[in-house]
């Protein structure tokens, strides 16, 4: 057991002897970003997207799969189904805790809320970032400056929903501004660091009454498909030039996925 493990651990059973805390181990990162197993990145070089599927006999799906994110937009796809209803997440303040694995930053926010779509409550774990975005809208697959993913899972840990919602540049984020000062460098890579409470006040995802929606998969290795996709275009999310260059600064490169092939998926947006 390596350290972080060991100190997850022990947060665990202090934290399950409280009986204030429903996280468990499976809830924070492992720390084995830095095993050569594991290794991947966004280059055109030998450990960049095109080859991912061919790393390791469990990525195949990132080659082989034909249910992958992010998906290519095209107007034949898109179905307005008014039937979605209104975006149903509901965030509180929670402790969060943050981690640069060096292809992203990763927040750690259990216990912070959760999203129903159908019968289906999936509560949030994490928030990671990508830039440029990896999701597009419109005809021409434009590329937005930041995307951020906010993964939810069921209690049993069987599906998992993300909300990605997708920022322009303009006016700082008050969302991220809670945090961007102190993305952790990637010199400490790979360590946890306690960012306190962290407000959803400023999150304006629940207000989103535009959104889209269809199955994909993780962005990156291994791939693995079956998760409900959310993508909010509210108008009027922006960050501050300021803001990306701080998050660009701690990253080891740009990590958007290129886009991939819809086969057939549609994506329904309201
Ligand atoms: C955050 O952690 C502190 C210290 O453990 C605790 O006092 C506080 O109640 C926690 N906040 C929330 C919203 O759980
Ligand atoms: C939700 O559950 C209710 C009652 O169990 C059922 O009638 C309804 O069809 C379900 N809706 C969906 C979208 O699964």
């Amino acid at each position: 057991m390596d350290v972080i493990s060991a100190f997850l651990w022990i947060l665990c059973v202090v934290g399950t002897s409280a009986g204030s805390m429903s996280a468990t181990e499976d809830d924070y990162p492992v720390n084995k970003h830095d095993d050569p197993q594991d290794r991947f990145d966004y280059s055109l070089g030998p450990y960049g997207p095109d080859n991912w599927g061919r790393l390791r006999s469990d990525w195949h799906l990132c080659k082989d799969g034909l249910n992958q994110s992010p998906m290519v937009m095209e107007p034949n796809m898109m179905i307005l189904d008014p039937d979605m209803g209104p975006l149903r997440a509901v965030y509180k303040t929670a402790n969060a805790t943050i981690v640069n694995v060096g292809r992203s930053v990763q927040v750690w926010w259990p216990g912070a809320g959760n999203l129903v779509i159908g019968n289906v409550t999936y509560y949030i774990k994490d928030i990671d970032f990508h830039t440029p975005s990896e999701h597009t809208l419109g005809l021409f697959n434009e590329r937005f400056p930041l995307e951020m993913h906010m993964v939810h899972r069921t209690r049993n840990r069987e599906k998992v929903a993300v909300i990605a919602i997708l920022f322009n540049f303009g006016d700082e984020d008050r969302f991220l501004a809670q945090f961007f000062d102190r993305l952790p460098p990637l010199s400490a890579k790979g360590q946890m660091f306690p960012l306190g409470e962290l407000s959803p006040r400023y999150l304006t995802v629940p207000l989103g009454q535009h959104y889209g929606r269809y199955y994909g998969s993780e962005t990156h290795p291994p791939c693995n498909e079956d998760i409900l996709w959310t993508i909010v275009h509210v108008e009027g999310h922006t960050i501050s030039m300021q803001q990306l260059v701080k998050l660009k600064m701690v990253l080891e490169s740009d990590n958007a996925r290129p886009l991939q092939r819809g086969n057939g998926r549609k994506y329904h947006f309201l």
